[in-house]
């Protein structure tokens, strides 16, 4: 019988790295009886309801980014996590799929920057989404010999742009964050207790089935008294969240469509990492995200507008497959500034990509952003 992720450990050992490869392998599929779902409710005694402040976000706020009453919201903190908040799929039905297809047909035009740019020219990867639906809602797509630029998205940055090299964010290279994911963190973090969250930056991160991501700690932000934002759609991945050194064995729990993770506090630089992506629990991402045709266009001043059918058949399909996380972050403290390093100002557009090579994906899926890491999202190639 599979060993449990729990009886694993020694002490002094890299925990985090044992755990992560018992999560990942898949020769001898590992036994997830130790993964808590959040969306069972309050499956153990470590969980216990988070505190929310409902009076924060108004309905009215909530409905116009596509969530349901704060009141209504299933969020859960863990015991020896403070800071740490699991809130499950507080989206109203049918919004998802308008953040899905923001993730996979917006956010992924320039000015965002792309994996993809790293080796193409700018004209090449400025309309991704349109570059690929003709192929991917053709009949034949799934015996496609050659992938799309999507199939080939791994991740895109917003607004300060990540530099996978530096493992810095620099003032010269930033392009406007979009508006609507910043009114959509706004209020989350607000519910949870953060006023004036001023989201800076974003990391959307593309996995496919056979996708993970390697054991890191979000360090690179100037303000790491600022709450860091996850959200997760698509299908479902485990993910786990250690202490502050490799050598604190992590908890494993499921994310699943529409899930939200807010690290604060002292969880704010936990080490943490994504070993596996699984299945969505059967037809959990279809019902919720078929409400698409459902989502009005509520009283005039809603973000979240209506899909079109179109757009719904290439986005459906691409997440029956895959998953997307987004985390949303503050760089900056209120009236901070980056400090004035030669560093901080190696690269000045968008569309400079000197130095980046893609990484090949490392065998043991850790060290996330190790020097020249490109392709944030390990991708085993078949
Ligand atoms: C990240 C991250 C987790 C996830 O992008 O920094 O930790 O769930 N993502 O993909
Ligand atoms: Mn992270």
């Amino acid at each position: 019988m599979a060993k449990m992720a729990s009886s694993l450990v020694e002490s002094g050992e890299d925990a985090f790295r044992k755990i992560f490869k018992f999560y990942k392998r898949r020769n001898l599929p590992p036994d997830f009886c130790d993964v808590i779902d959040f969306s069972k409710g309050l499956p153990s005694d470590k969980i216990v309801p988070a505190i929310l402040d409902p009076s924060a976000v108004s309905d009215v706020e909530a409905t116009r980014v596509g969530l349901q009453s704060v009141r209504d919201w299933r969020a859960f903190s863990l015991q020896g996590y403070p800071g740490f908040i699991f809130i499950s799929n507080p989206f109203l039905l049918g919004s998802q799929p308008f953040w899905v297809r923001q993730c996979l047909k917006t956010y992924s035009q320039k000015p965002n920057v792309c994996n993809l740019d790293m080796h193409m020219s700018p004209s090449d990867t400025q309309d991704i989404w349109g570059k690929s639906v003709h192929s991917l809602s053709s009949p034949h797509s799934g015996k496609r010999e050659t992938k799309t630029l999507l199939d080939r998205l791994r991740w895109v940055t917003l607004g300060y742009h990540y530099n996978w090299d530096t493992k810095m964010y620099s003032a010269n290279h930033y392009t406007p964050f979009p508006a609507d994911l910043h009114l959509l963190s706004f209020q989350i973090t607000a519910a949870c207790g953060f006023q004036g969250f001023n989201a800076e930056a974003g990391i959307l991160n593309y996995y496919r089935s056979d996708s993970s991501l390697g054991i890191h700690v979000d360090e690179s932000e100037l303000d790491h008294s600022r709450p860091l934002l996850s959200f997760s759609f698509g299908q479902s991945a485990i993910f786990l969240l250690g202490g502050l050194r490799r050598q604190d064995p992590p908890i494993a729990m499921y994310m699943h469509s529409g899930d939200v993770m807010v690290m604060s506090g002292q969880s704010r630089l936990l080490y943490h990492a994504v070993p596996r992506i699984i299945s969505a629990p059967q037809g959990r991402t279809a019902l919720e995200m078929e409400g698409c045709s459902l989502a009005s266009p509520q009283q005039g001043c809603s973000v979240v507008e209506p899909v079109s059918e179109k757009d719904w058949a290439v986005c459906s399909r691409y997440i029956q497959s895959s998953r997307v996380n987004v985390t949303v972050r503050q760089v900056l403290g209120p009236g901070q500034s980056f400090p004035d390093t030669p560093s901080a100002h190696q690269r000045t557009d968008a569309g400079q990509t000197v130095g980046y090579h893609d990484r090949a994906a490392d065998e043991e899926g850790e060290n996330r952003k190790s020097s020249s890491s490109c392709d944030s999202v390990d991708t085993a190639e078949t």
